[in-house]
């Protein structure tokens, strides 16, 4: 899938603003500034197709990008700190959790796991709304050029447990750096598996 023409389709800001449910998706789903834009840019291999920056709170609208006609890649507004408005802020994590329980066609979620940090309770917030819905969720552990081995070991161990905690987790975890390309071919591989299916 990731051969073929990757186009922006739209920016949701309400669940009826979504694209008609005919296609799978998947979603990158976490906190403000863990790279889910730039890990979409890593994937489609299109630098700035998703916007990303150092300010948490850059993505504020659901993005969708089509691949093909086969499947949607969907950017989400990150949760947890972001630098705006409040009330603005509550609108995009009312929608996050509206599109997060209730998109039909939703596939997977990426959740995604800043390397230096490991899982927040946010994280945990998010995963168990994930369980509820029965959405299945991978995560995806992002930023890894950032931290040395024994660090990122130290990570893996506190995401696999927090995993156990998790029905609706897969248990296997993807390391990636948008920056490396480390991982990037494994989770294309991944969500072309998803697409064909
Ligand atoms: P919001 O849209 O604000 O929720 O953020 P986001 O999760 O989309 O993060 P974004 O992709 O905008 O990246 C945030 C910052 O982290 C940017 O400055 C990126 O350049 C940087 N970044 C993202 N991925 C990596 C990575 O793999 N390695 C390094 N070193 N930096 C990264
Ligand atoms: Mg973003």
């Amino acid at each position: 899938l990731f051969a073929g023409p990757v186009d922006f389709v739209k920016g949701v800001v309400a669940m009826d603003g979504l694209p008609p449910a005919d296609r799978p998706e998947v979603c990158f789903a976490g906190r403000s500034n863990v790279g889910k834009s730039s890990l979409i840019n890593a994937l489609t291999g299109r630098k700035g197709i998703a916007r990303a920056s150092n300010t948490p709170g850059r993505t504020q609208e659901i993005n969708y990008f089509a691949l093909g006609d086969h499947s949607y890649l969907v950017d989400l507004p990150g949760y947890g700190y972001a630098q705006a408005p409040v009330a603005v802020v509550a609108k995009w994590q009312a929608l996050l959790k509206q599109y997060l329980a209730g998109r039909p066609t939703l596939r997977r979620a990426f959740a995604l796991i800043d390397a230096r940090h490991g899982v927040k309770l946010v994280d945990h917030e998010i995963m168990t709304l994930l369980d509820r819905s029965a959405v299945p969720f991978q995560v995806v552990v992002t930023k890894a050029d950032k931290i040395g081995a024994t660090t990122l070991a130290a990570t893996l161990a506190q995401v696999e447990s927090e995993l156990q905690r998790h029905p609706a987790a897969f248990p296997e975890l993807v390391v990636t750096s948008s920056e490396k390309g480390r991982g990037i071919a494994t989770l294309r591989a991944i969500i072309d598996g998803l697409g064909r299916g």
